[in-house]
């Protein structure tokens, strides 16, 4: 298939029908599907939105090109929860069928209001010499998860001085008031975040800038999100084009967060910001969506995934996930990611391990990359664990620390089909210096590693060739234990 513009813009309704189902059948047959991580059924999946509690269930929406793993012309895709763990899929939600989106319905966020839901989004426009134009549009959710479009944008176009690189706004109430934060770009081609506030949300008044650090935030800033931790604030964006002097990652685009004492929602500041920092150690997490839910967490997804990066599912018709749900908490001023305690339904039957580091070593051979483990070594520990590990070669995706050193590299240069090498196979990064708790998520072709209760995350997206599904410990010093779960499906 050759991507043409024309094709990806194409509307739904004029593919042939056998069209899809071909492209379901191939991609069902991809032995690179997941068990229980949000997937698209065909096609492409990139940001989550929309994330939210709302009659008595979780929802999450996310952007959607059902015909093929490119960015073709987007939609919202719906799914609902009773657990955050098992997602029932509701189908396409928000169709680009409109005179404000056109070209696509984009990222956005959910606010619930009253007994029904409130969709915030993005819709991108194109004009007949392909120009961009940017309207922030509303619609509502009612309790049978039907959708309304307003009828008139809430935002039209971008304040002067900005492009119509405006996108992606998470609504939130402070102090009594909405609030609508958006990702822009300055005519000086910055990446900026504007603060818009309204008292019925329909009527949006732009108070500028939100001013949180001196730093410039690359040429477009995506997907911001504010959220509240024990009266502490939470920003996480994407500043795409960031210097790498202000911030060093490897990724194409870094998703990162800042931490400070609070949000004075008059001068539009956060108190005494945190200088940035990475969300995520490893190689696809983006578009991190956020919200305060109505039980008191502060939970997060991200999409899995990156932009403008090819991914070796592309052969198969389709492309990407969504995370597990974390929490996320601060503690002196650190924030954890931490997976939903509700992931532990997902095991089955459990063993344990443990042993003296040494030569290699095989800790277990699953039938199937779908597992949980947790990994504890003591505070001398330096080695590797490898998995999706080949019995043959003993290569796969290694994890190599060293507690002494305080350094963590996870590689994925040897792991099943390799892809993304422009962007460096190997991450390295910080980890104090003490005993090594990991808690590792392995769903077929992705994996989730969360390090020392959440103090730090690496997840990366591997595709293993047919039977490379071994667990490898490797290491000079230090004692080990740890446990091991076959995961279920999600249901
Ligand atoms: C981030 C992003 C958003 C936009 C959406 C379009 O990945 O580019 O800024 O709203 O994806 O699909």
């Amino acid at each position: 298939q050759k991507w043409s513009t024309e094709l990806r813009y194409q509307p739904y309704h004029e593919w042939p029908t056998d069209y899809l189902e071909k492209l379901k059948q191939t991609t069902n047959d991809s032995t690179w599907r997941l068990a229980f991580h949000i997937q698209p059924v065909t096609g492409l999946l990139n940001d989550p939105n929309g994330f939210s509690y709302f009659n008595g269930k979780w929802h999450v929406f996310y952007q959607s090109y059902p015909l093929g793993p490119v960015h073709g012309i987007k939609s919202w895709y719906h799914l609902t929860s009773e657990n955050l763990v098992d997602w029932q899929d509701e189908g396409l939600a928000i169709l680009p069928d409109g005179p404000y989106d056109s070209h696509g319905v984009y990222s956005g966020s959910a606010l619930a209001v009253g007994d029904r839901l409130f969709l915030a989004y993005t819709g991108n426009v194109r004009d007949q010499d392909w120009q961009r134009h940017s309207f922030q549009l509303g619609a509502w959710l009612d309790n049978k998860n039907q959708i309304q479009k307003l009828s008139e944008p809430l935002i039209v176009n971008s304040p002067k001085g900005y492009t119509q690189e405006i996108r992606d706004p998470q609504i939130f109430i402070f102090n009594q008031q909405y609030y609508l934060i958006i990702g822009a770009q300055n005519e000086q081609e910055e990446g900026k975040i504007l603060t818009y506030k309204s008292s019925d949300l329909v009527n949006w008044q732009c108070i500028g800038e939100m001013t949180f650090s001196d730093d410039l935030l690359g040429f477009m800033v995506e997907c911001p999100n504010l959220i509240f931790i024990d009266n502490q604030a939470v920003l996480l964006f994407c500043p795409q084009g960031l210097d790498q002097k202000q911030l060093s990652y490897q990724n194409i685009y870094p998703n990162t967060y800042v931490v400070a004492d609070g949000f004075d929602g008059e001068t539009n500041t956060l108190n005494n910001p945190s200088s940035l920092k990475n969300l995520d150690e490893g190689f696809d997490v983006y578009a991190t969506q956020a919200f305060n839910a109505p039980d008191g967490r502060a939970l997060t997804i991200s999409w899995i995934g990156l932009p403008e990066v090819g991914y070796p599912t592309d052969e198969e018709g389709w492309a990407h996930c969504l995370s597990l749900v974390k929490e996320l908490t601060l503690k002196d001023g650190n924030l954890l990611q931490r997976p939903v305690k509700e992931l532990e339904k997902l095991r089955l039957d459990h063993h344990s391990f443990n042993g003296t580091l040494s030569s290699v070593q095989k800790i277990y051979s699953p039938q199937e990359n779908r597992y949980e483990l947790q990994l504890d070594l003591d505070a001398a520990a330096q080695g590797t664990l490898t998995l999706f590990a080949d019995d043959d070669t003993n290569l796969g995706l290694t994890l190599s620390f060293d507690t002494q050193n305080g350094t963590m590299t996870m590689n994925r240069e040897n792991a099943g089909t390799p892809f993304a090498k422009e962007f460096g196979t190997s991450r390295t990064f910080k980890i104090p210096q003490r005993g090594l708790s990991l808690q590792i998520f392995v769903d077929h072709s992705v994996v989730e590693v969360f390090i020392n209760q959440g103090e730090k995350v690496a997840s990366a997206r591997v595709f293993p060739k047919k039977g490379q599904t071994a667990i490898l410990l490797e290491g000079t010093t230090g004692i080990f234990s740890g446990e091991y779960w076959t995961l279920r499906p999600m249901k």
